[in-house]
């Protein structure tokens, strides 16, 4: 949920900072902007849009300095425009800022500023931290920053300049930061990905530590003024892992890797008809688990749920993390509580990990992003080892978390000494090449989607283990394409969206061949017999399938509880076509962003 990037060295800086937007871009794109200084005299370039408008601004290119900040921006406090873009000045132009969180007491400090004689142009909060840093500015910008900062009160990524000092200083609250460390320069962002290019070593900035950076030196304090001496980090991930790889879209790129990235999560960890997790807790004192999460990560943890009380026997609680923490939920040392999350920086899902910890319960994270807030936070974890995730629909993210969420749920029951069903393990170890097998019918799914492609509503239903995969189904259709969506457990359909059924309806069915199917195809008598579209995702065509169904997809039976993996790639293919069919921008659909860094 924006992108900041920030420069000091001999380069020239506006071709990295653009460079680095263009990487981040996933993470927000309403508007983008950059501030040079030079000569000590800032210039600042906005434009509403995403990067490719401000590039090609041509005064972009008349500015040479070698100290910068860039923004792109998902609007959180006032409407996408120039004057909210970001960078920020304060009114003499001498200090710029870029801002990555919500300042919640924003109005206090306006009026204050205003008060005082301070002109805020922007109806943004972050200009004010500007003004702010400004009004303590005595010529040195770190210390003008801790003594502003103390006043804010809220969540921030902040990279600010000087026209007249040749550095960055960048504080972090909330907001995730991370400092690169180069030759004779140094870089600081809002994630990795625009670092990596640049260098492989890193920090991470925690929450109440700021950093200040020179071309051949960088310190790192508390915001109260202690020095911190902080461990290099080094990032693992390539840099041909962040190109499209002849695939017209990240997302189309992401669920072909699927099968890579699934190998990749059960590397060393399923061995021996056992499995080997390193996690920090003794299984033995939990008596109930708590799977906090959001949007598609939330999701998996659905699944989780069925895969953690069928196997270990513990009752599971799912929990949107965004509702977990002000329903003050009863927890105590004998409960784990576990953070899923691609990005391992939404807000939520950090906030409901800080306030699991107060009450004293253990937590571990499932994370993709390795470095990244929540695995900070957690006591220990499973990597989900997916490579990195650009397009902003998660697509190898969420199946990966599941195979994650059944390994934790097998690892529990090897603790309860309770033996492993050799036919999930053969199954896992066979998932790579199921998914091979949907993805190879990519071609018949596109056809389908061509002929759905102008429909303006569809239901997905689903029972059991895959009434998550319906709602995944939904969520991904209506994400990218912008096509209304909604995921039904199949059995509640007639309790009231069977009112919605007619001959414009399409409904897709996950209807796999286990307990449910029999149930599963009188919902769908029942939506034939009010003239419904079918659109069926099976294992094995039969008769009465066909006489149901407009359109059937087949995938390989697997084992019940892998299923939702498998019926997972063809609603991700289906919701990729249409999109694609109508033009949508699929990787960076409209006001989303990748995380949501805001609470
Ligand atoms: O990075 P996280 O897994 O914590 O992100 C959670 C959600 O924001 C994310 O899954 C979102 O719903 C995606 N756009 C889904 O495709």
């Amino acid at each position: 949920m924006c992108g900041i990037i920030g420069y000091v060295g001999e380069k020239e800086a506006v071709p990295i900072l653009i460079k680095g937007l263009e990487t981040l871009e996933y993470r927000g794109y309403d508007s983008a902007g950059v501030c040079v200084s030079v000569s000590e005299e800032l210039n600042v370039i906005k434009k509403k849009g995403k990067i490719a408008e401000l590039k090609q601004l041509p005064e972009l290119s008349q500015i040479n300095g070698n100290v910068g900040i860039a923004h792109t921006r998902w609007a959180t406090h006032g409407e996408p425009n120039e004057i909210n873009a970001h960078p920020h000045t304060d009114s003499k132009k001498e200090i710029a800022i870029v801002h990555n969180g919500i300042i919640e007491n924003y109005y206090t400090l306006k009026k204050l500023l205003e008060d005082e004689g301070y002109n805020i142009v922007s109806e943004t909060d972050s200009e004010i931290i500007a003004h702010l840093i400004s009004k303590f500015y005595s010529g040195n910008l770190e210390e003008a920053t801790m003594k502003a900062l103390h006043f804010v009160e809220g969540a921030f990524g902040l990279v600010i300049m000087h026209s007249r000092e040749r550095k960055i200083v960048a504080a972090r609250k909330g907001s995730p930061l991370v400092i690169g460390i180069g030759n004779g320069e140094m870089f600081v962002a809002s994630d990795i990905t625009a670092l990596m290019e640049h260098t492989k070593r890193v920090i991470y900035l925690n929450d109440d530590e700021i950093a200040t950076l020179t071309p051949n030196n960088y310190s790192i304090k508390t915001l109260d003024g202690k020095e911190i001496d902080k461990n290099i980090d080094e990032i693992k991930w390539t840099v041909d892992q962040m190109e499209k790889g002849g695939f017209k879209h990240f997302m189309l790129k992401e669920i072909f890797e699927q099968p890579e990235s699934i190998r990749n999560i059960l590397r060393g960890r399923v061995k021996d008809n056992s499995v080997n997790l390193t996690l920090d807790f003794d299984f033995k004192e939990i008596e109930k688990i708590v799977l906090v999460a959001c949007g598609t990560s939330w999701h998996s943890a659905l699944i989780g749920k069925h895969f953690i009380e069928k196997l270990v026997r513990i009752p599971v609680e799912v929990d949107y993390a965004s509702e977990f923490r002000y329903r003050d939920p009863l927890l105590d040392e004998k409960s784990l509580v576990v953070a899923i999350s691609q990005s391992g920086e939404t807000a939520d899902t950090l906030a409901a990990i800080k306030e699991a910890k107060k009450k004293k319960a253990k937590t571990i994270g499932i994370v993709n992003v390795v470095g990244s807030s929540i695995t900070r936070e957690v006591s220990s974890g499973i990597y989900l080892h997916a490579g990195p995730e650009i397009g902003v629909a998660s697509t190898k993210a969420f199946t990966s978390q599941v195979v994650a969420l059944l390994l934790l749920s097998l690892y529990l029951r090897k603790e309860k000494n309770l033996s492993i069903d050799k036919e999930i393990l053969d199954g896992l170890e066979s998932l790579p090449e199921m998914i091979e097998k949907v993805l190879d019918s990519s071609e018949e799914i596109k056809k389908i989607a061509e002929k759905l492609k102008d429909k303006k509503n569809f239901l997905y239903l689903g029972r059991g283990l895959n009434f998550p995969t319906a709602l995944e189904g939904a969520l991904k259709l209506k994400e990218i394409s912008y096509i209304h969506a909604e995921g039904y457990p199949a059995a509640e359909m007639k309790h009231g969206p069977i009112a919605l059924i007619d001959d414009d309806m399409p409904v897709v069915f996950v209807c796999p061949k286990d307990d449910t199917y029999k149930k599963i195809m009188s919902n769908m008598e029942e939506v034939k017999a009010r003239k419904g579209n079918i659109v069926a995702v099976i294992n094995e065509k039969d008769d009465k399938i066909s006489e149901l169904a407009e359109h059937v997809i087949e995938v390989p039976k697997t084992s019940e509880l892998l299923s939702p993996i498998v019926n997972s790639i063809p609603l991700q293919l289906f919701a990729y076509y249409i999109a694609d069919f109508k033009g949508c921008d699929i990787d960076k659909p409209r006001n989303l962003a990748k995380s949501v860094t805001v609470e």
